[in-house]
């Protein structure tokens, strides 16, 4: 990501950050719109899977270009998600209900370059959560 890309996810998550209690309900709403077979992955109250998501979210715009930050964010959550059983078609739904969320909270101020930037950003963390993915299926292929 250019540096201009990592300031316009900071900004714009500085104007995230101070509503994430009302964000992550909306996330989480339009998470289980877009795909309602996630919702009993999840627990009944959500409020702490909520503080988790945004806090690894706030670890992800702090480790924007800084060399080998990402896997340190990414590393944990592989692991755990490998056993929730997460597809790339739920990634992209996780990936489409932030986009939904971050335009709702910034609204006017979520423009076209601040939405590539996030894109990116949220592109770079899925990517890095799913890299077993392709190992892990040439394996069973080869079983
Ligand atoms: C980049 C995208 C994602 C991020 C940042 C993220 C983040 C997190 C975090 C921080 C936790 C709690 C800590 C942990 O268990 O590791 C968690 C739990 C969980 N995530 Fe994700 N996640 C993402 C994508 C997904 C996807 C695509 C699925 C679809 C199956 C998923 C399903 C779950 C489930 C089922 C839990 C456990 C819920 C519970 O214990 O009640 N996540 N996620």
């Amino acid at each position: 990501m250019s540096p201009q890309q990592i300031e316009l996810v900071r900004l714009s998550w500085q104007q995230v950050f101070p509503l994430r209690e009302t964000a992550a309900q909306m996330f989480y709403e339009r998470l289980f719109e877009l795909d309602p077979s996630l919702r009993p992955l999840f627990k009944a109250d959500l409020s702490q899977q909520a503080a988790k998501l945004f806090d690894t979210l706030n670890a992800l715009v702090a480790s924007l270009g800084e060399n080998g930050a990402l896997e340190t964010v990414a590393g944990p959550l592989r692991r755990s998600h490998a056993g929730f059983a997460a597809t790339p078609a739920h990634y992209e739904a996780v990936g489409a209900a932030l986009m939904w969320t971050l335009q709702a909270s910034v609204g006017k101020a979520f423009t076209t370059s601040t939405r590539a930037a996030w894109r990116e950003a949220y592109a770079q963390l899925s990517s890095a959560m799913q890299v077993d993915r392709g190992a892990a299926a040439a394996a069973a292929a080869a079983r």
